[in-house]
C-alpha cells in the first residue's frame, strides 16, 4: 500500500514512520525509561524491579526488558516460568524473578538451570525446586512468598513456619538458597488504606519468623507501583514496578500525567471508510445508537478481537484530526463506528485515528478507556491483541 504515512503523536518520530496498513500500537521506549527515572526520583532511589510479565503489559516483554536494563534496573519480574525462559532466550542475563507456576511445570528445570529466581509459596513447590536443583547439581535461588492478606498466592500464615522449616532443611542440604521473602498488597491503589498498614505489619511478623528459622534472605519486597509511590514504608529492598513504567495510572479513575508519567503505548489506526448516514439510521449491532440528524461517520478497523473493549461501546472517544470523536453504537469484533463532526472539514479513509496515547498529545488515555469500559488501565494495554502489530520507537 502506498498510502500516507501516519504521524506518531506520542513520540514525534515522524521521520521514521512506516506506512501503516490498518492499525498499530506504537511503543515509545524512551517513555518507558523516562517513567522509570521519574518513579526513581519519587522514591529517592532507583527502581529495582521492572515487572514485564504478560508481554510487558502488552508493550512487548523483550523490548521493554531491554529498555529497563538499559535504564539500569537490576531485577525483572514475571509471573510465568515460560516468561522468564523467554527472557533468557532473548539474551537477558540479569536477575529475574518468576512467581506463578503449578506442579510439574516443564519450564522449572530450564529456569533453575538458567539462574532464574523462583518464588515458592508452598512445601510442594519447595520440594519441586529442590529436586530439580539436585538433579541439575546447582543451588536454586528461592523467594519465599507469604500471604499477608490478599489471599491469592503466598503461603498461608498457618503454614509459614512449616514452609520456613522445610526451606531451612533444603538450604542446609545445599539444594536451594533462600534469597528473598516477599508478599503482595491488596489495596495499595487506595490512599490511606488501613489494610496496607495491616499487611505491612503482618509482613514484618512473617519476616521475623524467617530470621528465627535461621534464614537470611538478602531481599525483602512488598510494594508494587501504587505502594512504592503512596506508602513509603512498604519499599523495603526491592520495589516491583509494573504499571507506572508503562505510563498508566495504578488507580481508576486516575491520571498517569498527574504522576508525571508518559503513556508508552499509542494505539492508532487508519479510517477504513468515511460516509454520511441519514437521520433515523442506526449504527452497528443491536441498533443501540440512531442518528437524530444526517451524520458523518467513520469506520475504525479495530474491534474487540484486537483488544478494544466492547464494554466501551457508546462510551469512549477517539481522536481524528485533533478532535475528539465519540464511539457510536456497539464495538464489533473487527471494527467500530465514530461520529466525525462536519466542522472537522475534509476527513477521508486513510486518515489517522488515535484510540489512546499520551495525555500531553491531547489523546484519550488507556485510563480514559478504563473508565469507559468499567475496567482498569492495566487491562486496556494488556488486552491489545497480537493482531495489532507493535512498532518500537526510542532507545534502546
Ligand atoms: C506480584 C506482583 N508484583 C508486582 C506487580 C506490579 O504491579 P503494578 O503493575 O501495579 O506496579 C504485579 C502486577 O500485577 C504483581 O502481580
Amino acid at each position: 500500500m502506498s498510502g500516507a504515512v501516519l504521524s506518531c503523536p506520542t513520540c514525534a518520530h515522524r521521520g521514521d514512520n512506516k506506512p501503516v496498513i490498518r492499525a498499530e500500537a506504537v511503543i515509545n521506549l524512551d517513555a518507558v525509561c523516562r517513567n522509570l527515572s521519574t518513579i526513581g526520583q519519587e522514591l529517592n532511589g532507583p527502581v529495582t524491579m521492572a515487572v514485564v510479565k504478560a508481554d510487558g503489559y502488552g508493550h512487548g516483554m523483550v523490548p521493554v526488558a531491554r529498555a529497563a536494563r538499559a535504564a539500569g534496573v537490576p531485577w525483572l519480574g514475571v509471573a510465568l516460568l515460560s516468561e522468564a525462559r523467554d527472557l533468557r532466550v532473548s539474551g537477558d542475563t540479569g536477575r529475574v524473578l518468576a512467581w506463578l507456576w503449578a506442579p510439574g511445570d516443564d519450564h522449572l528445570g530450564p529456569c533453575v538451570e538458567a539462574d532464574v529466581d523462583i518464588s515458592v509459596s508452598s512445601t510442594w513447590a519447595l520440594a519441586e525446586v529442590a529436586d530439580v536443583a539436585r538433579r541439575l547439581g546447582v543451588r536454586a535461588r528461592v523467594h519465599l512468598k507469604v500471604d499477608t492478606g490478599l489471599s491469592r498466592n503466598g503461603a498461608a500464615l498457618s503454614e509459614w513456619t512449616q514452609l520456613l522449616g522445610a526451606a531451612r532443611v533444603e538450604q542446609d542440604r545445599g539444594s536451594i538458597e533462600v534469597v528473598g521473602v516477599w508478599s503482595h498488597l491488596a489495596n495499595a491503589d487506595c490512599p490511606d488504606d488501613q489494610s496496607v498498614a495491616d499487611q505491612n505489619a503482618c509482613f514484618a511478623m512473617a519476616d521475623a519468623a524467617v530470621v528465627d528459622a535461621g534464614l537470611e534472605p538478602a531481599v525483602r519486597h512488598l510494594a508494587n507501583t501504587a505502594a512504592a509511590l503512596g506508602y513509603p514504608k512498604t519499599r523495603y529492598d526491592l520495589v516491583r514496578i509494573g504499571i507506572g513504567m508503562y505510563g498508566v495510572s495504578p488507580s481508576t479513575p486516575g491520571s498517569a500525567a498527574g504522576l508525571g508519567l508518559t503513556g508508552a503505548m499509542t494505539l492508532r489506526a487508519r479510517l477504513a471508510l468515511v460516509k454520511q448516514i441519514p437521520a433515523g439510521q442506526s449504527v452497528s449491532y443491536g441498533s443501540k445508537w440512531t442518528a437524530s440528524r444526517p451524520t458523518r461517520v467513520g469506520l475504525v478497523p479495530l474491534g474487540y478481537a484486537d483488544g478494544v473493549p466492547r464494554a466501551a461501546s457508546g462510551r469512549a472517544a477517539v481522536v481524528v484530526a485533533g478532535a475528539r470523536c465519540p464511539v457510536l453504537g456497539r464495538i464489533a469484533m473487527d471494527q467500530f463506528v465514530i461520529e466525525i463532526d462536519d466542522g472537522l472539514g475534509d476527513v477521508k479513509a486513510g486518515d489517522e485515528v488515535v484510540l489512546f496515547g499520551d495525555e500531553s498529545d491531547g489523546a484519550p488515555t488507556a485510563d480514559d478507556w478504563a473508565v469507559a469500559s468499567d475496567s482498569i488501565g492495566y487491562e486496556i494495554v494488556t488486552r491489545v491483541s497480537s493482531r495489532v502489530p507493535r512498532r518500537y520507537v526510542g532507545a534502546p
